[in-house]
């Protein structure tokens, strides 16, 4: 029996509703396998604890959570009460740092009884790895002056080995799919960064002469996005990119409700992070409507990552039987809620079993 010590971090709006739901799907996998179990341990932290405490999470909270195999998390924000960069780099980037999850893993693919709203959107199935240490997102800058002369600067940052580190997982990544990997750059606007991952992305391709490569400045590759998804199998891109066009991926797929992530830390030296990545959404949370296969398919990522694959290909054909069945929340056109959605995966499952 393995069992798997898991840090619950449902955060704020619908994370407290997908979180849940998401567990249910999981321990029902735990109980068809019969060889793998799971202890959840959640924590509070969220922008709730920053209004009672100050801070999004405890000093010692990194040092508890370095004690877990995993990090499951809902979504954190509530931009009327707390300001997103306050919330975010709280918790989520702090998290992302301090624990080495360099890499962003995030697929976008076309599931069975889901509608895109592309015309044409064929059969997509994509991954982007997104740099997730450094890049665009960097504290390095400042603001000065205030009035007429105010003026701030971002200075983004990206070194060989966090680059290179993104690339190989992206290469690897491909071998074991369709052996395509596509760069996303910028390196006619962007003079100094951009030529640099540019180089390092040859160097890099150079190590791995089996998959075939290609490079797209990013204002292209999102047109072909929405134009040609089928043409992608693996993207790399640097931590604003691969932000941008993960959000995308989400939307042609149906809904950003969908959309899965994983922050991995690929020297497995500490807690990786499974995420959706879609966002508290405000504006429904606490209806009983959210999409929870953002989160479930997330928790397939994390089956993936402790290499329980069969299990993880599993909860996603058991999403698709429920897309198929048309049992779906609003925010895919239909009428179910997220229970609804829950226990028909889980039925889906059981009926496999
Ligand atoms: N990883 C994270 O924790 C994360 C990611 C993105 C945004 N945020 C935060 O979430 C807050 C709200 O951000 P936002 O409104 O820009 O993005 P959002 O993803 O929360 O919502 C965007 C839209 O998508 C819908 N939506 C999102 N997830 C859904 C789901 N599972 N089911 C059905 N509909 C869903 C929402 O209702 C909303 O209309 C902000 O504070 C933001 O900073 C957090």
């Amino acid at each position: 029996m393995e069992q798997f010590e898991i840090a619950v971090i449902p955060g704020d709006g619908i994370g407290k509703e997908v979180v849940p739901a998401a567990i249910r799907v999981l321990e029902a996998v735990a109980d068809i396998h019969g060889g793998l179990g799971f202890r959840w341990t959640s924590f509070p932290w969220s922008c709730d604890y920053y209004l009672k405490h100050g801070v999004m999470m405890p000093e010692d909270g990194i040092e508890t959570l370095k004690g877990f195999h995993q990090i499951f998390l809902g979504a954190v924000g509530m931009p009327r009460l707390v300001p997103d960069h306050v919330s975010l780099w709280g918790l989520l980037i702090k998290i992302r740092r301090e624990l080495h999850q360099s890499i962003n893993v995030r697929p976008a693919k076309l599931l069975r009884g889901l509608t895109s709203p592309l015309r044409d959107p064929g059969e997509f199935d994509l991954v982007v790895v997104r740099e997730n240490s450094e890049g665009e997102y960097s504290e390095i800058g400042g603001r000065m002056h205030r009035g007429a002369d105010e003026m701030a600067m971002q200075t983004a940052v990206f070194t060989r080995k966090a680059t290179e580190r993104a690339m190989h997982y992206a290469f690897e990544l491909a071998s074991r799919r369709r052996k395509h990997v596509t760069s996303a750059t910028k390196s006619n606007g962007i003079s100094h960064s951009m030529p640099f991952w540019d180089d390092v992305f040859q160097d890099v391709a150079q190590a791995h002469p089996e998959i075939a490569t290609s490079k797209h400045h990013i204002d292209a590759l999102a047109a072909f996005f929405v134009m040609k998804p089928q043409m992608f199998d693996v993207i790399v891109a640097s931590n604003l990119f691969g932000d941008i066009l993960t959000d995308l991926g989400g939307a042609i797929m149906g809904s950003i409700g969908i959309a899965p992530a994983a922050n991995l830390n690929v020297e497995r030296s500490y807690p990786s992070m499974f995420e959706p990545v879609h966002g508290s959404a405000p504006d429904i949370a606490g209806q009983g409507i959210a999409n929870p296969l953002g989160q479930i398919w997330t928790g397939k990522m994390m089956l993936d990552f402790l290499g329980f694959e069969e299990m993880g290909t599993l909860v996603l054909k058991a999403m698709e039987a429920t897309l198929a069945s048309g049992v779906k929340t609003p925010d895919l056109g239909g009428k179910a809620t997220t229970t609804e959605v829950t226990d028909e995966v889980i039925a889906y499952l059981r009926r496999r079993a």
